[in-house]
């Protein structure tokens, strides 16, 4: 059944009644800038075919009801319950009824369905799907009229604020405004946002994932040791944040950091923000061939530099390259989830061969591999 169905019968099995609607959003994976957005730098991820979908219609009495339909669990609280914790899966839903309001929104209760193929934990935005998707939801059904990225902001305060997870908002900006065919160059200081085509077919090439299984989670630990190591490297260089040292000043500033360590964070933020300027100006040329070494620098980086790779991507990475890949990255916040290879369309199979290969060899369970397309963001169905 596909998920729109499972979410339309989910809603009436628990209410009796139709929804008054169905949203997707969809996960995202991330071309190219890693840990580059709480930094005030520049992304370009763009939608996956992967997405949440929720069926939803409201309530009068204040009363939150959520049934997932890939858990067989439903939950059960109320407005003036809400409150901050990270709790389970349903923290992502509740904590976007809690961020509306803190904003002065006035919504109140609902009864939602929520089905997903987002992998979860594996780099792809699997909770940025589900916030981004009741946002879109209530904001129609309420008629509050938020703009798109206003909408992506209050996805990312769900997530930092009310889960409380330290993340940017490259997932919920790409979630909520990529268009199908494009990826999307995102300036995360000015919030300017370009739609650069993203057309590989025309040119035979593809995006191969490899999802590699090894799962992480971003709700404490390395990520916020990262984001807290720019922020003290920030501080010391007199600067509001890394987006604002050049390449052509790294090597004079970077003396200037009092150990090795934050030399490093530093340099993977400043090269990977000229790596994006960069991919997004290949992408435009048509250099494709550019772009996959681009992607694969930003995966060198990661693992030497910013030090978030791990054997499995690593080898991924390898495997890719050695098999005719143009470039190849980890994608997403790190220590595991997927790598992206971009290939021509003739190498696609043989590579997902001898990655598969190369993961029994060594022992590791088997990865999932498939090519995906430039999706559409967020939105109501019809
Ligand atoms: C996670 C976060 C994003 C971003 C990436 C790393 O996906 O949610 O905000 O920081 O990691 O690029």
């Amino acid at each position: 059944m596909t998920l729109d169905l499972a979410v339309l019968e989910a809603y009436h099995d628990l209410t009796g009644a139709a929804p008054e609607g169905i949203w997707r959003a969809p996960g995202r994976i991330n071309l190219i800038g890693e840990h580059t957005d709480y930094n005030d730098g520049f992304v370009m991820p763009f939608a996956l075919p992967q997405a949440a979908y929720l069926a939803a219609g409201r309530r009068d009495d204040g009363v939150i009801r959520i049934v997932s339909v890939d858990l067989g669990e439903t939950f059960e609280t109320s407005l003036h319950e809400l409150r901050p914790n990270h709790d389970g899966w349903h923290a992502y839903l509740a904590g976007v009824f809690w961020a509306l309001r803190e904003a002065g929104h006035d919504v109140g209760g609902a009864d939602l369905a929520l089905a997903s193929d987002v992998p979860i934990g594996a780099g792809l935005s699997s909770s940025a799907a589900i916030e981004c998707v009741l946002v879109e939801a209530l904001n129609d059904l309420h008629g509050l009229g938020i703009a798109p990225m206003a909408r992506a902001k209050l996805a990312r305060i769900t997530e930092n604020a009310y889960v409380g997870a330290p993340t940017g908002l490259m997932d919920q900006a790409a979630s909520t405004l990529c268009t199908e065919g494009h990826a999307l160059f995102l300036d995360c200081r000015s919030l300017q946002v370009q739609q650069v085509p993203l057309d590989l077919a025309a040119h035979g090439q593809a995006i191969l994932v490899i999802d590699t299984l090894t799962r992480h989670s971003h709700a404490g630990g390395e990520y916020a040791t990262r984001r807290a190591d720019c922020e003290q490297a920030a501080r010391l260089l007199g600067v509001a944040a890394l987006r604002d040292v050049s390449v052509d000043e790294l090597n004079r500033r970077l003396p200037e950091l009092p150990d090795e360590r934050l030399a490093r964070r530093t340099r993977h933020v400043v090269t990977e923000n000229q790596r994006v300027l960069s991919a997004c100006a290949a992408l435009r040329a048509d250099d494709l061939p550019r772009l996959g070494q681009l992607m694969t620098a930003s995966h060198a980086s990661m693992r030497d530099d910013y030090e978030i790779t791990e054997p499995s991507v690593d080898l991924a990475v390898e495997t890719a390259l050695a098999n005719g890949a143009l470039g190849a990255r980890m994608t997403g916040g790190g220590f595991g989830g997927c790598v992206l290879a971009l290939a021509p369309l003739d190498r696609v199979e043989a590579i997902a061969t001898a990655v598969t290969t190369a993961f029994s060899e060594s022992g590791r369970n088997v990865p999932a591999t498939f090519v995906v397309l430039p999706a559409a963001g967020a939105g109501r169905l019809a």
